[in-house]
């Protein structure tokens, strides 16, 4: 598949989403043609099950129900969205991936590490994002923003604190396990020079 599959991860707050953006900015400014995406969402079918996964109460879904409704809403969002952008010789960044299911339900919830890897096959084969960035930043840090953010989508977010600080090492853990396609940034900095620190691993996969 031509194209270049970029995914965003990291806990609630880190700064995603920004960098997202800033990413999708420079890369169009130097006329490469860019697809803007997340997870859970990206596609309409995709979307609707978004709703299902980020608003309400955090009880209400347990692990496994999670992982299947995220695999459901990246099936889809591949089909619909990331493939045929790829096909097309597109460059597409998403804001979160497969990585925040193995974090939030593997780490988190204590979804067995084999199940969650046999969900992603069937949703996705053997298909692979190029790079991953994980922003890491402290729990205080990341939930302080994310507080600011408002709306309805905080079911996540409201998962106690032992949860938060198991998905942060889970992205270390799993980042530590694939270095050649994770590369963990510092989030804590201003956003322009987490920018930086993005634009030095993507460069490399813009010859
Ligand atoms: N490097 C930074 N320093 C300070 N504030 C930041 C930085 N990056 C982002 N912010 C601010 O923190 C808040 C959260 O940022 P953002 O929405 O990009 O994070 P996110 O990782 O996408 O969060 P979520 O998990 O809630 O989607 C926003 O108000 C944003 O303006
Ligand atoms: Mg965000």
């Amino acid at each position: 598949m031509a194209g270049l599959f970029i995914t965003f991860e990291g806990g609630e707050g880190a700064g995603k989403s920004t960098q997202v953006k800033r990413l999708g900015e420079q890369l169009q400014a130097r006329g490469r043609e860019v697809v803007l995406t997340r997870e859970p969402g990206g596609s309409p079918g995709a979307e609707a099950i978004r709703k299902l996964l980020v608003e309400g109460a955090a009880s209400r879904w347990d692990g496994i129900t999670e992982a299947l409704l995220h695999t459901a809403a990246r099936r889809d969002h591949l089909v619909k969205t990331v493939w045929p952008a790829l096909e097309a010789g597109k460059i597409v960044i998403s804001d979160r991936f497969v990585d925040s299911t193995v974090a939030y339900q593997g780490y988190g919830h204590g979804i067995d590490q084999a199940v969650l890897g046999a969900l992603y096959r069937a949703a996705a084969g053997d298909f692979r994002p190029h790079l991953t960035v994980i922003i890491d930043v402290p729990l205080d840090v990341g939930l302080k923003r994310a507080a600011g953010r408002g709306g309805a989508e905080d079911r996540y977010e409201g998962m106690d604190r032992s949860f938060h600080e198991r998905l942060r090492q889970g992205f270390l853990s799993l980042a530590a396990a694939e270095p050649a396609r994770c590369k963990i940034i510092d989030g804590t900095r201003g956003a322009d020079q987490v920018h930086a620190d993005v634009m030095a691993v993507v460069a490399p996969l813009l010859v």
